[in-house]
């Protein structure tokens, strides 16, 4: 986070800063905190239609699982109305300690010389916790084998929660804090007890001679890998008003969609607990999610930090990996895939790569230009021509959701055929 300023803090720095604090929001500069809610319930309608009438209509789900459900989403309310409710206090605590960004892409306007508080994403993910912590009490009563991994998962999340946010105050160099996510996937690596092998796809059935493999302690490896991939290219498809949340949002809706389908037309007990599992951590995300996205879409009144970035990627790793559906949910990350293999010259330093890999804003117009950086932000704008910072942020959503249709288009081909 480029402006975070660090300090160390005697008593007297410790007023100064009060007072600038004070000074911050009093000023013409300081911020207005305000929610979107007229966006934030189209962008939660679309996303969340298709799994509605899923859960209510198109499928037979049986009444106990449907309950749990439901207990679940009604938590999830709640956790998008308490992350509203917060947000704008937390945002006057995280300015009172200087922790600020300028928006980039208003450079040159009034709007580029607010003080936009950073790292908010820290409410989102304690709501979060808390009400995946709390459902516990209304659900896993008798099977306590899943409360080993849901609290282990639990406990990867808030690690990474806790290590974005050191990042976020410590401004942690580049080549180190891709790494912080293997530090937070700990937890659940140490708790997984879940199978490790894989299906062999049908058509190499012949070759190999075998149905299943496993692969034992490279399974874990494998689900190493997938946090630090999840974490990380969400963090580095951002820098547009509203983009980390809502990839966020419109990934957690598929992974909704492809949990309930799984419910709906398997008939084993234990498969459906597993995609049950899923929706109990995603349902809450998204609520809180959608707080945020209410502050944080154009014009952002807060910016989310490496904190949430972090955070949500390590959620849905997590998610995908309990819910052993990891193939398709990198297939719903096909964006963000696209997007870090496109981004390896200048993350390997093979070509320069700035601080911020952003576009150029014009203040005349309030147009973004792509610059030559080499991630989709750039490379849409190159392609599409110039446009707002808005019209940016749906067209990359659209794209997300068009990559999740995909999936499921791919999906339902392969079915029968693949596995
Ligand atoms: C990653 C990207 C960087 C991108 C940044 C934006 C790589 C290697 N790094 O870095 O190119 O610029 O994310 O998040 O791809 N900001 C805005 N508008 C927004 C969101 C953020 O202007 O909508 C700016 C603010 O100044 C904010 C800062 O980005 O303070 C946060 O950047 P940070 O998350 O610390 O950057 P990185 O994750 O290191
Ligand atoms: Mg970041």
């Amino acid at each position: 986070m480029g402006d975070l300023r660090r300090r160390s803090i005697s008593s007297t720095a410790k007023s100064a800063i009060a007072e600038a604090s004070q000074r911050n929001l009093s000023s013409d500069e300081g911020p207005r905190i305000e929610p979107k809610y007229k966006q934030i319930l189209a962008i939660g309608l679309i996303c969340l239609c298709p799994y509605l009438y899923m859960l209510f209509y198109h499928y037979d789900v049986e009444d106990e699982l449907r309950e749990s459900i439901l207990i679940n989403m009604v938590m999830s309310i709640g956790a998008f109305f308490a992350t509203t409710f917060i947000i704008p206090v937390a945002s006057k605590y995280v300015l009172r300690r200087n922790m600020f960004g300028y928006d980039i892409n208003k450079k040159g306007s009034p709007q580029g010389s607010i003080k936009v508080p950073e790292s908010l994403g820290l409410v989102t993910g304690i709501v979060y916790l808390v009400v995946a912590i709390l459902f516990q009490l209304f659900n896993f009563t008798s099977d306590s084998i899943w409360l080993v991994e849901y609290n282990a998962a639990l406990g990867s999340i808030c690690f990474m929660l806790f290590l974005g946010f050191v990042d976020d105050v410590l401004d942690i160099p580049w080549r180190v804090k891709l790494f912080l996510p293997s530090i937070a996937a700990l937890p659940l690596l140490m708790a997984y007890a879940g199978h490790t092998t894989i299906l062999i796809p049908k058509p190499l059935h012949s070759y190999l001679g075998i149905t299943v493999l496993d692969l034992g302690w490279i399974y874990k490896l494998y689900m190493f890998f997938l946090a630090v991939f999840c974490t990380n290219s969400i963090n580095i498809h951002a820098g547009i008003n509203g983009l980390e949340v809502g990839q966020t949002i419109v990934i957690s809706s598929a992974i909704l969609i492809h949990n309930i389908m799984q419910i709906g037309l398997s008939s084993k007990d234990d498969y459906k607990q597993a995609h049950a599992f899923s929706i109990y951590l995603i349902q809450p995300l998204i609520g809180a999610s959608l707080g945020l996205l209410a502050y944080n879409w154009y014009p952002s009144s807060v910016f989310v930090g490496d904190t949430f970035t972090y955070f949500a990627g390590m959620a849905l790793a997590v998610v995908g990996i309990l819910g052993h559906f990891s193939e398709t949910l990198l297939l719903f990350f096909l964006p963000q895939v696209l997007n870090f293999l496109y981004s390896c010259p200048q993350l390997f330093k093979l070509v320069p790569c700035p601080r911020h890999r952003l576009p150029s804003y014009d203040p005349q117009t309030g147009l973004l230009t792509g610059s030559k950086d080499m991630n989709l932000v750039n490379l849409f704008l190159r392609l599409f021509g110039r446009c707002s910072e808005a019209s940016l942020c749906v067209k990359l959503l659209a794209f997300q959701a068009l990559a999740c249709a995909f999936c499921f288009g791919l999906r339902s081909v392969m079915a029968g055929w693949y596995k």
